[in-house]
């Protein structure tokens, strides 16, 4: 059976997104060491994940998974001893087919060999793609992998990149820790909203150790503004994503750095209570998502997805608070607190968002500033 391995919404960085096929052994050990020198380990981003194209072109003489022997010269076993000495925890890739995406040998009729190859080499999490499938169903693929993995005995988060496909929300929480809701996610403003409007309705699929995982993090990539990915970050812990940076960690801005590290918008996606937010209004262009929170508060995201700045705008009690005195507003991105009656609003920028985590405030110590309803903006 499945291992609780991912309580919160596991964090790491996968190499797919900025490097596709052009990765070496180098390049995760550098990832590895930009982890901890950034900050990026300390704000929980532990998974180190090679993505497509680390193995041979061919299986080698016993038919084992072999990894390219130019990119990847002192195999797979000592990349995760070099993490594993980080404190760092390395995840691998194959794909439920005969071939990857990008044609390489895939795990479909090797389930148990590849299985016993990861744990040997002391893997930490295994991404299973969906190409090349021979027109066995998806079901019994992704199965075949789960119960080859808990047959090695290693602990392995498993990671079912299924695209959303045949609803894998309804089937792959009984198999692996967290599954794609989507195809993929470009660095494009456009991608990321469109793969928001595919959420809807998923949340309830979503909780401990079972994530929808509306795919990694382009934030960093050159492709949205700093006011587009924020909005990205905000959406993705709104929705307990697993947060999977895709950028290049070695040499990102200070800009990128704070943002992917950012503590209280990391603090709302790994919230113990484990419950995905989804959208609460939607009004042309302005939406407001709400998250609850544990303890009783919630996280609210304002959402402006058109092209000139606007007011959004929500109430304590539609985020699904308790009736009380007032509220204390925080603005996570500002890092600034202020406090409403009820009404929670602010403006916002053309495809930006604004993140508040709402909670009641203590009775009795209201601020007097809320005896008029002020405005969340700061
Ligand atoms: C398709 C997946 O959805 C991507 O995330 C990536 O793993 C590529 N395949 C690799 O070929």
């Amino acid at each position: 059976a499945k291992l609780p391995l991912a309580p919160t919404p596991p964090m790491g960085w996968s190499s797919w997104n900025k490097f596709r096929c052009n990765i070496t052994e180098d390049l995760i050990k550098q990832t590895a060491d930009a982890m901890i020198t950034s900050g990026m380990k300390d704000a929980g981003y532990v998974y180190v994940n090679i993505d497509d194209c680390w193995m041979a072109a061919t299986r080698d003489a016993n038919g084992d998974f072999q990894p390219d022997p130019v990119r990847f010269p002192g195999g797979i076993k000592a990349l995760a001893d070099y993490v594993h000495a980080r404190g760092l925890k390395l995840g691998i890739y194959s794909s439920a087919g005969t071939k990857t995406c990008q044609g390489r040998p895939a795990s479909l009729g090797h389930e148990q060999a590849d299985a016993r190859k990861f744990a040997e080499w002391e893997v930490d999490l295994l991404k299973y793609d969906n190409c090349n499938d021979a027109g066995v169903p998806a079901i019994e693929r992704f199965t075949t992998m789960a119960e080859a993995l808990a047959a090695t005995g290693r602990p392995i988060v498993y990671s079912i990149c299924e695209w959303g496909a045949n609803k894998p929300w309804e089937w792959a929480g009984a198999l692996g820790h967290y599954w794609r809701t989507t195809g993929d996610i470009a660095d494009r403003w456009g991608s990321m909203v469109a793969i928001v409007d595919q959420q809807a309705g998923l949340e309830k699929f979503s909780g401990p150790n079972a994530w929808n995982d509306p795919d990694m993090l382009e934030v960093g990539n050159g492709g949205m503004t700093e006011t587009e990915y924020r909005s990205h970050l905000s959406l993705w812990a709104l929705l307990n994503a697993p947060l999977i940076a895709g950028n290049d960690v070695r040499t990102m801005s200070a800009t990128t750095k704070d943002m992917l590290t950012n503590p209280e918008i990391i603090a709302i996606d790994q919230d113990w209570a484990g419950i995905q937010g989804h959208k609460i209004s939607d009004n042309g262009d302005l939406e407001v998502w709400a998250k609850p929170l544990s303890g009783g508060g919630a996280a609210v995201v304002l959402f402006n997805r058109g092209p000139v700045g606007a007011e959004v705008a929500t109430t304590a009690a539609d985020l699904g608070l308790k009736a009380w005195t007032g509220y204390r507003v925080r603005d996570v991105w500002a890092g600034a607190d202020t406090y409403t009656l009820g009404k929670v609003r602010a403006s916002v920028p053309a495809h930006g968002s604004r993140m508040f985590v709402v909670k009641p405030g203590l009775p009795g110590k209201v601020p007097p500033a809320v005896a008029a309803d002020v405005r969340t903006d700061t």
